[in-house]
């Protein structure tokens, strides 16, 4: 059997399966994100290993014979996040995430001190990236960038407790701005624009190589027969991809998750950094990929929800399956500013369009449409003089929900399909990266599409023509957030 662990940001979720990659048992723990500034978000690593320790612990109590043989682990992380190490590998400071927003300044200063920044690593620099923040620690806490010896993305810093090797995999790795994406290598020119060298860096795999062993105490600990192979694994967006067998040129899916992400699998490395969109490794060799990135997506609902003192549940049940027209409120969905096609961390999210008649539903449809409409940007900026989307997956926790894949649907004029056996997402993906490490199987074999039950969202014209006009609406509503500095 085969085990998957994806180090999300609100949860770590693991997954235990088959070696007919049958589901045997899954398991999840939350995790906090901490804002101490505005435009900060943060976490504790030992936090990640600690929810880590417990869903293993769950997995093995809820199958014993499948867990103590498991052959092999997969990570999946959330991607970009600095955890700065001291020669002891001790972190020096809470990680700083993906959806942190402090590093503006910095980004352009390093395309000012490395002009080829954008032709190296195929992607504008964006605060969210890991570059960007050494630069910022090495300015503001510059004691604590003198000691730093290695810095690790999240799940290559949980690889490290687990296994005692620092190494990481091409698509996380891309999140860097450290990379030279094209050549899979670190690219030293970047390295040196923030005051770092190679000896800063994890060793590269691919991520469906071997990438350490568990730790033989650990394993014991935790009960394994012998001590499991670790993949390189996969970014948590490489790793859904890899779970829903998009790995042939032009496979799409969109992922609904904290962050929202539209993605397409590439014929090479094709990078598009005007607009904000990303171009970065997939998790097998020699294959790229492009995405769209939204910084708040089922953030945003999350973020209604405790305002409004409802679950996020108790929201959506209060709207049916379907929304019969776009609502009278509009919301921008830029709490943490937002990546494609902006760029801006510090744009702001607004409620438009407020009435008398606006109520707690009406909010709720708004929010779910700001996302929808977000996604709309992402998806012209990847069509952008290219061929368009035809269809898409959808995957993430906000995948649940009917109505929301049904406003995606007609907002992106785009048929969404959403299977059952897709939900376990990234985590699946990782457990997939695990199996082709330790068998060297070819990834076509392994990494095929989920089959059995799927609900499709197809687009309703009627809906959709209205859609398409409250967008108009929407961009200005964007253009106003832009302003909101
Ligand atoms: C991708 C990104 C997010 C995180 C979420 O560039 O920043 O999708 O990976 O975990």
């Amino acid at each position: 059997s085969f085990i998957g662990i994806d180090l999300g940001t609100s949860s770590v979720k693991a997954v235990l399966v088959d070696d007919r990659q049958r589901l045997l048992a899954t398991a999840a723990r939350e995790l906090v994100v901490s804002r101490p500034a505005p435009l900060w978000s943060e976490q504790e690593p030992a936090d990640w290993v600690a929810a880590t320790l417990d869903v293993l612990r769950s997995l093995r109590d809820a199958t014993p014979d499948a867990f103590r043989r498991c052959a092999g682990i997969g990570l999946s992380g959330q991607m970009h996040g600095a955890v700065l190490l001291n020669e002891r590998d001790e972190p020096l400071r809470p990680c700083i995430l993906w959806n942190d927003g402090r590093a503006e300044a910095e980004c352009t200063e390093i395309e000012a001190i490395e002009p080829e920044s954008r032709a190296i690593t195929g992607n504008i620099a964006m605060p969210g990236f890991t570059a960007p923040k050494l630069l910022w620690v090495r300015r503001h806490e510059p004691d604590i960038f003198r000691r730093t010896r290695k810095i690790l993305l999240p799940k290559a810093y949980l690889r490290l407790v687990l296994t005692g090797e620092a190494i990481e995999e091409m698509s996380d790795a891309s999140g860097t701005l450290w990379l030279d994406t094209g050549r899979r290598d670190w690219s030293d020119r970047m390295l040196a624009a923030t005051g770092l060298d190679r000896s800063h860096m994890p060793a590269l795999v691919e991520g469906s190589q071997p990438a350490g062993r568990m730790r033989p105490d650990l394993s014991r600990e935790l009960g394994f027969d012998a001590p499991p192979l670790f993949a390189g694994g996969a970014g948590d967006n490489a790793a859904g991809a890899i779970g829903l067998g998009a790995v042939a040129t032009g496979s799409s899916f969109l992922s609904l998750g904290t962050s929202g992400v539209l993605w397409r699998t590439t014929a090479g490395f094709e990078p598009r950094a005007g607009s904000a969109v990303h171009a970065f490794c997939h998790a097998l060799p020699k294959r790229w990929h492009q995405m769209s990135v939204h910084l708040s997506a089922a953030a945003s609902l999350s973020w209604w929800a405790s305002i409004s003192g409802q679950s996020e549940a108790a929201l959506l049940s209060e709207l049916g399956p379907q929304a019969e027209q776009p609502s009278p409120v509009l919301f921008t969905p830029y709490l943490s500013g937002e990546r494609t096609p902006h760029n801006d961390p510090q744009m702001r999210g607004i409620f438009a369009g407020l009435g008398h008649e606006a109520d707690r539903r009406t909010m709720t449809q708004a929010v779910l449409e700001g996302v929808a409409f977000a996604f709309r940007d992402g998806k012209e900026a990847l069509e952008a003089g290219t061929s368009p989307i035809e269809e898409a997956l959808a995957i993430g926790g906000g995948a649940r929900s009917d109505l929301w894949l049904s406003i995606l649907a007609d907002t992106l004029n785009l048929p969404l399909k959403r299977y059952r056996q897709a939900e376990a997402g990234a985590a699946f993906g990782a457990a997939r990266l695990a199996r082709l490490a330790c068998t060297g199987e070819q990834p076509e074999t392994v990494c095929t599409p989920p089959s059995g039950e799927a609900d499709t969202f197809m687009p309703h014209p009627a809906r959709a023509a209205a859609y398409a006009e409250r967008y108009a609406a929407w961009r200005r509503a964007a253009e106003v957030s832009r302003t909101l500095r």
